[in-house]
């Protein structure tokens, strides 16, 4: 290579380097993520107040590889206590917003949280996003804004006005607030409907935790509505999916299912846990929640064709890296 080449291949390299707010950076999905970004050599300013909804220890080995990373700076706050001072004038490229409280049957408990959270929250980051002048607002919505009045596969112009959890009213009210920070401040707008994530760094109130969970032990598990179906979704689909969206070369305003686009009934999905972790499951059935959506089935052309995204880890070999993943956890 010559001199001149080599130093325009670095130039283009520094100039693809970013540098992302990233909020729930301690998550599931969000660490991840962090883990994607940072090998990338992108500049993450993470943020995450590790609450207690589970345990935030859990939330603090998921990131303990990183705080001695210099392009990593982590900011522990709530979202909703976040100011423009703490940025120092730092040009940010793009923001990408994780942090919520995420649980369908807690935000029955908790909707007054669900709602500051969820929709004060979001509103924080949309006014971070045009004082700090970031160039792209990313935002992990979800599939249960579909409810269940939608028709599978669920395309994303469904009108979604008919949510059956305060968590999914709270997601559907932050994805119009960021379509209408679109339209006043022209921020570009990159919206993401998650489906059923699944893989290393589990939530542990979500069913592929919980089962597989219960099934190691042997402890029985409580299965809700054995008709029901989910569009389970490996992690690390979704944390490719969010990386082609923040390399969207224009964005505009664009809502974008991330779905494996292949539901699974409960019980093959109760079926392939035994299957990895080599035990039968204790099954106590339960009748379906109100909060809880029938069906969910992504219809992946918007992905296909704006993000050249598909997912590409089917169920066995995502739940086998959960279990390893979970194998070398001490869960009590
Ligand atoms: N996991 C899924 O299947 C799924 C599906 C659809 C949508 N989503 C969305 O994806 C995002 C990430 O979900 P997850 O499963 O990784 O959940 P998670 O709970 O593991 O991650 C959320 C992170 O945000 C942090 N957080 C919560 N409230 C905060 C606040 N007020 N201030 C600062 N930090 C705060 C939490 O401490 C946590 O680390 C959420 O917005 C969720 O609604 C997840």
């Amino acid at each position: 290579m010559s001199q001149r080449s080599a130093l325009n291949a670095q130039r283009s390299s520094r100039q693809n380097k970013k540098t992302i707010l990233l909020t729930g950076c301690a998550g599931f999905i969000g660490s991840n993520l962090l883990d994607k970004l940072l090998s990338e050599r992108h500049t993450v300013i993470g943020v995450d107040d590790f609450n207690d909804y589970y345990s935030p220890s859990q939330k603090r080995a998921n990131i303990a590889q990183h705080l001695n990373n210099k392009n990593f700076k982590l900011i522990e706050t709530d979202i909703n206590n976040l100011t423009i001072e703490q940025f120092n004038n730092e040009t940010i490229d793009a923001i990408i917003h994780l942090a919520a409280r995420a649980g369908v049957r807690a935000s029955i408990q908790q909707p007054l949280l669900y709602e500051k959270v969820n929709v004060g929250g979001t509103l924080k980051m949309l006014e971070l996003t045009k004082d700090l002048k970031a160039k792209h607002f990313i935002f992990g919505s979800s599939s249960s804004v579909y409810g269940n009045d939608t028709s599978v596969p669920f395309k994303e112009n469904a009108p979604c006005d008919q949510p059956i959890s305060p968590y999914a009213a709270t997601k559907r009210a932050a994805e119009l607030l960021c379509c209408t920070y679109h339209k006043l401040y022209k921020i570009p707008v990159t919206i993401l409907r998650f489906f059923t994530v699944y893989g290393p760094r589990n939530r542990p109130d979500m069913a592929a935790f919980k089962f597989m969970d219960s099934i190691a032990k042997g402890k029985p598990i409580e299965t809700y509505g054995v008709g029901t179906s989910r569009d389970y979704t490996f992690v690390n689909d979704i944390v490719n999916g969010i990386m082609a969206s923040l390399n969207l070369s224009k964005p505009k305003f664009n809502i974008i299912n991330l779905g494996n686009s292949s539901p699974v009934l409960l019980r093959e999905f109760i079926a392939a846990i035994e299957s990895t972790v080599g035990k039968k499951a204790i099954l106590r059935s339960k009748p379906l929640p109100p909060s809880d959506v029938n069906a969910t089935y992504a219809d992946i052309t918007g992905a296909i064709t704006l993000l050249r995204w598909k997912p590409k880890i089917n169920l066995e070999t995502g739940l086998q890296q959960l279990w390893e993943w979970y194998a070398l956890q001490n869960f009590k």
